[in-house]
């Protein structure tokens, strides 16, 4: 809306000038004997009349010539360029070739009005001119060929992010001027840096159409597994957005260090630009899955930190609230105060973050989760997208089909917001069932009701759909009677 804006402006003066300066010329044109007569009889023969009204017309001549070239410049490179390479053409090209071609209208022009003089030799010979020239413009000059150079190698382009200068800016590349290169760093602040100076420095180039790569650093403790670490950090970033799924990413250890084993995760991005939120959110990502997988970032050793070891996925003093939490959802009703109480024993608490998978469809699965705090989604993932089925809330459960069939999980569960959730085990679950049957009753039900929700959306129809179905397929599972 604002561009067209204001190439509508950019238009109509363009008209205008053009028109004032037509009517100048014809004027002035018109009207040239005239003025000469009037000028002799004013000025006399010094200057001559001739010389003032020609130089008159020179300048009309050259006001005309810088419009065509600027009109021409606009065909070219603004609309043709953009037809058939669909960008515009860089700032100094367009510049150069306004230059010259300027420059080549303008001695025409003069040659035209004032024949008599020879300008070629006037440049030529001038040796005071060259010296004074060359000085004045020494470090224009420069930057002027430092930027030629610089389209001509095309070592980057508009759109990349580059590293550049002795205190080193980074930044995306926003233009490539005849002077200079304008950069926007990550504070949304504009460089400039003259391109003689970039000629002479190295620049570390992050191309947009490549997959560039990060490292982000983090350590654990001695007594952390390797295997176990890198797996779980592998897993964490992979899913992060804007972590190329292309390449997985790398975990390996960088250093035995003094307080811990270092590590460095390397990734890839799909967008450069995004680095610093990107770097961000997969540390966020290593500290949610070290939570739950149990890992530690290491301590200073010289701290003594004497910790007793809660119990797996309980914190101290919080069991009284899980405990209420599972009295509080619906297929736990029938169950004793003591059962119940039992369930929050065996119940290990997780903590995920937002966007993260719980559970994801096609892997085995022999528990059950209850949300705690937060919220989930249940997706199905259709062609490549995930469509979302369900939303489950504090006090609601998920992964009761794994748990009771034994078949794979059937959809994707991913955290909507910081979500904890209370696992329960196959082992828990088969005490309880065995002297509840109406559990098993209830849950039939509702499995039944969510396998309909899931065959209205996707291919599941091979699974048994019917509670009578469901009930004895549970029953068999567990070797209930
Ligand atoms: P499970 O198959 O073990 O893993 C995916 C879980 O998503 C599944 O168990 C259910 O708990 C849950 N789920 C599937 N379909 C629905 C639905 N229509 N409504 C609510 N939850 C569902």
């Amino acid at each position: 809306m604002n561009r067209s804006r204001s190439i509508t402006n950019n238009l109509l003066l363009f008209g205008v000038a053009t028109a004032t300066v037509l009517l100048a010329s014809y004027l002035l044109w018109s009207f040239a004997p005239d003025l000469t007569a009037i000028i002799k009889a004013r000025m006399g023969a010094h200057p001559s009349a001739e010389t003032i009204v020609n130089a008159l017309k020179l300048v009309l001549v050259g006001v005309i010539a810088y419009l065509l070239v600027r009109a021409l410049n606009s065909l070219i490179f603004g609309l043709t360029f953009r037809l058939r390479k669909g960008f515009e053409a860089p700032t100094l090209v367009r510049n150069v070739f306004s230059i010259v071609a300027f420059t080549i209208l303008f001695f025409v022009a003069f040659n035209t009005f004032f024949p008599e003089v020879n300008l070629g030799a006037l440049f030529t010979t001038s040796a005071i001119f060259g010296v004074i020239l060359g000085l004045a413009l020494q470090d224009t000059l420069g930057n002027f060929f430092a930027g030629i150079s610089l389209q001509a190698d095309r070592p980057f382009q508009v759109g990349d992010v580059i590293t550049v200068g002795a205190q080193p800016h980074t930044g995306v590349v926003e233009e490539i001027t005849w002077r200079a290169i304008k950069i926007r760093t990550f504070t949304n602040h504009v460089v400039l840096i003259n391109n003689s100076t970039a000629a002479k420095e190295p620049i570390e180039v992050s191309p947009r159409g490549n997959l560039n790569a990060r490292l982000v650093n983090f350590n654990t403790l001695y007594t952390d597994s390797p295997a176990k670490s890198i797996h779980v950090v592998r897993e964490a970033v992979r899913e992060a957005d804007n972590v190329s799924q292309k390449v997985t990413p790398i975990v390996r250890i960088r250093n035995l260090g003094e307080n811990s084993v270092e590590y460095e995760v390397k990734y890839w991005l799909d967008d450069y630009a995004k680095y610093n939120d990107t770097d961000a959110l997969v540390r966020q990502r290593i500290w949610y899955a070290f939570r739950r997988a149990g890992l530690n970032f290491a301590f200073p050793t010289r701290t003594v930190h004497v910790e007793r070891q809660p119990k797996p996925g309980l914190r101290e003093g919080d069991g009284g609230a899980i405990v209420e939490r599972l009295a509080a959802v619906d297929i736990f009703a029938p169950l004793s105060g003591e059962e119940t109480g039992m369930l929050a024993k065996a119940a290990v608490r997780h903590i995920f973050a937002p966007g993260e998978t719980v559970i994801r469809a096609g892997d085995p699965g022999s528990s059950m989760f209850v949300v705690h705090n937060g919220r989930v989604c249940v997706q199905l993932n259709e062609n490549g997208k995930s469509r979302t089925v369900a939303t489950l809330n504090e006090g609601d459960f998920f992964g009761e089909m794994a748990l009771f069939t034994g078949e794979p999980r059937t959809a994707n569960v991913v955290a909507l917001e910081e979500t904890e959730v209370l696992e329960i085990g196959h082992t828990a679950m088969k005490g309880v069932l065995e002297t509840n049957p109406d559990l098993v009753e209830s849950l039939s039900f509702i499995m039944a009701e969510r396998r309909q929700g899931l065959v209205a959306q996707a291919d599941l129809s091979a699974a048994p759909a019917e509670p009578a179905g469901i009930l004895s397929a549970i029953k068999r599972f567990f070797g209930l009677t």
